[in-house]
């Protein structure tokens, strides 16, 4: 069994109060943060770019796992590595020239992930296996936090997991992203993630520490 990561997404928390907010969830045992960058036109929804990235990096040294919800990412990755990203990940709905997106990153000496909307298929992926640290399964929509998982998308996690298995990649992570609490956890461990990206489950609570050991327990049950 892979050790089980756990990401809380910022987009949660409380932005006039960012750097205590992400200090609270590393001192809480979280193991990366996940930041969450929308452009207001691959997804409805507006957030942070590589300045908020810089700043944070500056006074953390988690692993930040960057989430792009960005059309044409390959514009913006230089940046977001400039700024200190760890692990960059670009979906698959978002460029004609993902290949090369991945390319970059990974030619940056950062990881590069690959994220897949609730209607992408996996199947594209399977030109991709050797070209990536991390597949991104999302368990909702992306654009906004506090949705439910939908349920389709863990016969994708055992898929994407299977592929990557079978392709002797069994170092590559999926994450999940969307929808994830102490009650659907479980379900996403067992189809196959190993990476949990927890926003309103975390940020929501006022017990930060609580929150990410319920979240550990579910794991263990
Ligand atoms: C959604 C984002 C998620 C979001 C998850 O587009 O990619 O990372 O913050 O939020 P929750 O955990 O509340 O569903
Ligand atoms: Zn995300």
């Amino acid at each position: 069994m892979r050790t089980p990561v756990i990401a809380p997404s910022i987009l949660s928390s409380d932005f006039a109060r960012l750097r205590d907010e992400v200090d609270e969830v590393i001192r809480a045992g979280c193991d990366w943060i996940h930041i969450d960058v929308m452009d207001g036109h691959f997804v409805p929804n507006l957030t942070l770019g590589p300045p908020i990235v810089k700043a944070l990096r500056r006074h953390v040294q988690a692993t930040f796992d960057v989430h792009l919800m960005v059309e044409s990412p390959e514009h913006w990755i230089p940046a977001f590595v400039d700024a200190g990203a760890d692990i960059l990940t670009v979906h698959y709905e978002a460029t004609p020239h993902v290949h090369r997106a991945l390319q970059m990153i990974r030619e940056s000496g950062k990881r590069a992930g690959l994220a897949l909307n609730p209607g992408t298929s996996p199947d594209g992926l399977s030109y991709l296996l050797a070209d990536v640290d991390l597949v991104l399964v999302m368990t909702v929509n992306p654009g906004f936090g506090g949705q439910s998982l939908v349920p389709s998308t863990l016969a994708k996690v055992a898929e994407v997991r299977r592929m990557l298995d079978e392709a002797g990649r069994q170092d590559v992570h999926v994450e999940v992203d969307g929808g994830i609490h102490a009650g659907t956890i479980r379900q996403a461990r067992d189809a196959g993630a190993d990476v949990f990206v927890a926003g309103s489950a975390v940020f929501d609570e006022p017990d930060r520490a609580l929150a990410i050991e319920s979240l550990r327990a579910a794991l263990r049950e």
